[in-house]
């Protein structure tokens, strides 16, 4: 899969972490920054990913922020994207099965680091499943 990624300066040594398995993984990277712990807004970064994902471009994106709230709430403005902040493995698979999200967000400051690779390797191998739930998505 092709995957957009970005952070602000609260998520990317998390980001780094997700990086190196993403890589492991055998993904293809489109890494949007920001590449230091120098203060940014996160805004911007979602942006360049959900621009992205939304253009087809990528095929999902993954943002990181400090509690993955401000990339989320920033994220869902794009109206093609559904991002879905996720702190746990059930609402990793279930925003795949259920929602069909297109975009993972991750907070660093809540997530530690084994927790978000785990989330990521469920959220990436699992598919939406259609049928009512495409109906739902369909009508927002
Ligand atoms: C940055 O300090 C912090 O506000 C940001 O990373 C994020 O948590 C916003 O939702």
């Amino acid at each position: 899969m092709k995957i957009a990624i970005g952070c602000d300066h609260g998520g990317i040594a998390l980001k780094n972490v997700i990086l190196s398995l993403l890589s492991e993984l055998g993904h293809e990277i489109s890494d949007q920054g920001t590449d230091s712990e120098i203060s940014v807004d996160y805004p911007r970064y979602a942006k360049s990913v959900c621009d992205l994902v939304a253009a087809n471009a990528c095929d999902c994106g993954i943002l990181i922020c400090g509690t993955g709230i401000g990339m989320s709430m920033a994220a869902n403005r794009n109206n093609k994207i559904r991002a879905a902040l996720c702190g746990d493995l059930y609402t990793a698979r279930l925003s795949r099965e259920h929602n069909n999200a297109n975009v993972l967000c991750l907070g660093a400051r809540v997530t530690g680091p084994g927790l978000a690779e785990e989330i990521v390797r469920v959220w990436l191998s699992t598919e939406f499943a259609g049928d009512r739930h495409l109906r739902r998505i369909e009508m927002f």
